[in-house]
């Protein structure tokens, strides 16, 4: 799986780590930025993360910023993007289990390094259900 990785500056740190565990855990990752503490607005990252996903180049999408309200908000206003905000694993399963989830918003003031790396190798290892959540998510479009 590739999987686009990208922050604003509240988001930077817990990135790196993110970016360095899907690497342990054998998948591809494309990092878009932002690249040190400088402060960015993260809706720009969320329009790089969103694209790749949109146009196939990239599997799904991991958005981190300080509290991951702000890129959550940004990256649902994306077509085709459904953006899922999680503090745990349970939520982070079942929004790719029922939700479908291809993009994870994680907030790096909110949840501690560890909790995050749990939320991401949960949601990367979660298939979509399917069925009676298709037809549900197909009343999107
Ligand atoms: C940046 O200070 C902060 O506002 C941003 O990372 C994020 O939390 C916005 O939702």
């Amino acid at each position: 799986m590739k999987i686009a990785v990208g922050s604003d500056h509240g988001g930077f740190e817990l990135k790196k780590l993110i970016v360095q565990f899907l690497g342990e855990l054998g998948q591809e990752v494309e990092s878009v930025g932002c690249h040190s503490l400088e402060s960015v607005d993260y809706p720009d990252f969320a329009e790089k993360v969103c694209t790749a996903v949109q146009t196939g180049a990239c599997d799904c999408g991991i958005l981190i910023c300080g509290t991951g309200i702000g890129m959550s908000i940004a990256a649902n206003r994306h077509k085709e993007i459904r953006a899922a905000l999680c503090h745990e694993a349970f939520t982070a399963r079942m929004s790719r289990e029922h939700n479908n989830a291809n993009v994870l918003c994680l907030g790096e003031r909110v949840i501690g390094s560890e909790v995050a790396l749990d939320i991401v190798r949960t949601w990367v290892a979660t298939e979509f259900a399917g069925g009676r959540h298709q037809k549900r998510l197909d009343m999107f479009s």
